[in-house]
């Protein structure tokens, strides 16, 4: 097979990657045979998969329009995957032409991706760092500069704080963060909750502690708490689907169903 334009030299092409696989439920072109074999896998276990993953990456598109016409031109955006299909700087700038993103990622084969795909995009870098190392990802000098412009920065956590224990203590990691913005600045997240579906909890119990990167489920009260000096827009935290929908019958009749809330807040 001729490697495409975007895969990095060096890249193991018989191994799945999750931020291909995770391109793959979003009906992108960035992965490969072995990527959609192991989500076929996935979407036996749990056909809803690629429903949620889509509904999280309209919450995203939808968070970010409302942002950018907020008036908010810098994105900070961890754990941004491979920015593909839907990718944040294409959102921002359909509505701010000058807008700029610095994503992150801790997975090196998502940023390998993501610097080739970007790489003649003067506006957007793209870092390789972990959450859970908060002082060393708020230290890089991509990061530093963007905050040291003085303009209102949205840092986007899109399906990523499950991805950190309670033990590593997500809400203390996002206080560091939150700590570091501008004025005006803004924080867009959402987190993985089954708490309008108790009947699925053993089943994901099962399914995510066997991977090597288990997910925490919490509470829309866990998940609020992370906007601790953020003021909550309105509807506030809710399922995915029920944030500022484009249109009040996108919302379908189990918004639970795709077990995910999000919300927006701007610090003050
Ligand atoms: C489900 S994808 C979400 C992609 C994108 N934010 C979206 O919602 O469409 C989660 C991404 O977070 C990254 N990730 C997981 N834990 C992380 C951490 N502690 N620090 C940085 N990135 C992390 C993964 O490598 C993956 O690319």
């Amino acid at each position: 097979m001729r490697r495409p334009s975007w895969v990095p030299e060096g890249t193991d092409l018989d191994k799945p990657n999750a931020a291909r696989v995770y391109d793959y439920y979003l009906g992108g072109s960035h992965n490969f045979e072995v990527d959609r074999e192991m989500a076929r896998k996935a979407i036996a276990l749990w056909p809803e998969l690629p429903q949620i993953m889509r509904s999280n990456r309209a919450f995203m598109r939808r968070a970010v329009t409302f942002l950018a016409e907020r008036g908010v031109t810098r994105f900070l955006d961890i754990g941004s995957g491979i920015p593909t299909f839907g990718a944040v700087h294409e959102i921002a700038r359909a509505i701010r032409p000058e807008a700029k993103v610095v994503y992150v990622d801790r997975d090196p084969v998502a940023v390998a991706h993501s610097r080739l795909l970007l790489e003649d995009d003067a506006n957007s870098a793209v870092v390789q760092a972990d959450l859970r190392d908060v002082e060393d990802l708020m230290a890089r000098p991509e990061v530093t500069g963007l905050l040291a412009e003085g303009e209102p920065v949205a840092v986007l956590l899109v399906a990523v704080a499950h991805f950190v224990s309670d033990e590593e203590d997500p809400r203390k990691l996002i206080g560091v963060v939150r700590d570091a913005l501008p004025a005006g600045s803004a924080l867009a997240l959402s987190h993985a909750s089954l708490e309008g579906r108790p009947d699925q909890a053993e089943d994901h119990q099962k399914l995510y502690q066997r991977t090597p990167t288990p997910l925490t489920m919490r509470t829309h009260a866990q998940i609020t708490a992370m906007f601790d000096g953020f003021e909550l827009v309105e509807p506030g935290v809710v399922y995915l689907p029920q944030w500022r929908p484009d249109q009040p019958g996108t919302v379908g009749e189990h918004p639970e169903r795709m077990t995910g809330v999000a919300g927006v807040g701007f610090r003050p």
